[in-house]
């Protein structure tokens, strides 16, 4: 049942199409004048807004604005009187999806409506054919091949389509906006709104507003009625960024928000409901600030339903290649002229899996556009132009912890050990494939399935 508003001032008329609506499935409210109309629609999320252009007090272009401005998405279908085609026109103009003129066989108004529906549909199965056709290594904006990020996808898959609220943790630039991003990509909400709020980007006073709206006169400053993110994500998805920085008590009205389901605007004292599924992302230690008193208990555990931990890019070395060849391919394509097949030198390759990324993927990105940038017209990237911290060899340092310590060691152990270490990497590269595996590591195939039962006899078994 979608519900659905009509607003038309015949009352027969009016009955006649709720009842046949009702009949084909729709949950109709009705109004017969404009103040009706928008009072109705403060109070409830329609998906459907069926109205007549000529009303007693006013013209029906004004419920059309109000739902479109509360509810981007809403489907307004508009019906105006015969031979007034130019309204029509004025009204798909403002944002109705359709029209129809009086007078009409009921017949006539199912099918707008049912292509109405359709066209939001398509977009809607358009986002899940693309999913289809993903690459192994992506998943929308994504790429990844080591375990750690093949294991966040296969999680994503499983709950970007549905309604539960997700927490993303991970440190600085690991992803966490394009993680949220993707899980909207990825669910039947993407034909609508991805809102993205930055929690610490705005100040604390203002916040609440930013969140939930609110009406004219609400306080100094407020000489508008304004709908807040929520109500903009209405039907999409939501994404409180930094979500660690939020003060107390906004914590609370949020908290409250996500359990009713509904919303506030400041000043408006009704409530408003809403269908918004949250994604928040912090790079703060959430469970350590519940501890200290700075986050509350109950929203933490509201927001936590499923967290999703990015893992720096420092503990996924193996991805590097990856993402260092799709930066060079998309900035390669932007370089005026276009440049391609650009590559990076062994040795600069060695140095970027080699170093530490505290800045993760972000900083690995301006790395290599800051490196194609200094090597114009140069069909390989050197190390001399990588960023000093960069370039400066760690081997020396590798060299160190290699050092025999006093009482010596078990030499069979390090060494297998060692070798664990590239068995595990060649095996998730090539997705336990034990033949091409072995070719990764330049042995025989029977070698490899020895080196491994090997292993596990010395309790370093790859499960
Ligand atoms: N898996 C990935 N594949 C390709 N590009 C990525 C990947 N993860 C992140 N990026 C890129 O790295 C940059 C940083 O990502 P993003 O902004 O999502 O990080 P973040 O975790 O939100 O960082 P911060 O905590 O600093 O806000 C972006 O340009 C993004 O496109
Ligand atoms: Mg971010």
């Amino acid at each position: 049942m979608r519900p659905l508003l009509l607003v038309d001032d015949e009352g027969a008329f009016r009955s006649a199409v709720a009842d046949y609506l009702t009949a084909a499935d729709f949950e109709v409210r009705q109004a017969s004048t404009v103040a009706e109309a928008l009072e109705q629609l403060e109070g409830f999320a329609f998906d459907i807004v069926l109205t007549d252009l000529r009303l007693p007090d006013g013209d029906g272009t004004a419920v059309l604005e109000a739902a479109r401005a509360r509810y981007p998405d809403i489907i307004v279908i508009v019906v105006t009187g015969h031979g007034s085609i130019r309204a029509a026109v004025d009204a798909i103009r403002l944002g109705a999806a359709d029209f129809v003129t009086k007078p009409f066989q009921l017949a006539e108004l199912e099918l707008a409506l049912d292509r109405a529906l359709e066209r939001s549909r398509l977009q809607a199965e358009n986002t899940y054919l693309r999913q289809q056709l993903r690459e192994r290594y992506r998943l929308d904006q994504l790429v990844g091949r080591s375990a750690a990020m093949q294991e966040v996808f296969a999680v994503l898959e499983i709950v970007a389509p549905t309604t539960s609220t997700i927490l993303i943790l991970g440190e600085t630039g690991t992803g966490k906006e394009l993680v949220a991003r993707a899980i909207h990509q990825l669910s039947p909400r993407a034909p609508e709104r991805f809102v993205a709020l930055n929690c610490s980007a705005i100040p604390e006073a203002l916040l609440e507003a930013e969140l939930f709206g609110h009406v004219r006169g609400a306080f100094t400053g407020a000489i508008a009625n304004r709908p807040g993110r929520f109500e903009m994500a209405h039907h999409g998805t939501l994404f409180l960024d930094e979500i660690g920085t939020m003060p107390m008590p906004l914590q609370a009205k949020l908290l409250r928000a996500l359990q009713q389901r509904e919303i506030e605007r400041l000043g408006e004292g009704r409530p408003v409901k809403v269908d918004v599924r949250v994604v928040a992302a912090t790079n703060a230690d959430l469970s350590q600030m519940v501890r200290d008193g700075s986050f509350r208990e109950d929203l933490f555990y509201r927001l936590n339903v499923i967290p999703v931990q990015l893992p720096p890019l420092r503990e996924r070395r193996d991805d590097v290649p990856l993402l260092v060849r799709d930066f060079l391919q998309r900035l390669g394509a932007q370089s005026v002229p276009p440049r391609s097949d650009v590559t990076f030198s062994q040795e600069a390759m060695r140095r970027l899996m080699a170093y530490e990324w505290p800045g993760n993927i972000r900083e690995l990105e301006n790395t290599v556009e800051r490196a194609l940038a200094l090597s114009p017209g140069r069909p390989q990237i050197d190390v001399s132009v990588l960023p000093r911290e960069v370039r400066s060899d760690k081997a020396g340092d590798r060299g160190a912890t290699l050092a025999l310590p006093e009482d010596g060691i078990d030499l069979e152990r390090e060494m297998a050990t060692v070798e664990r270490v590239f068995i595990v990497q060649a095996l998730s590269r090539t997705e336990d494939n034990r033949s091409r595996a072995a070719d990764l590591l330049g042995v025989k195939r029977t070698t490899l399935v020895e080196k491994i039962k090997r292993l596990e006899r010395l309790g370093l078994g790859l499960q």
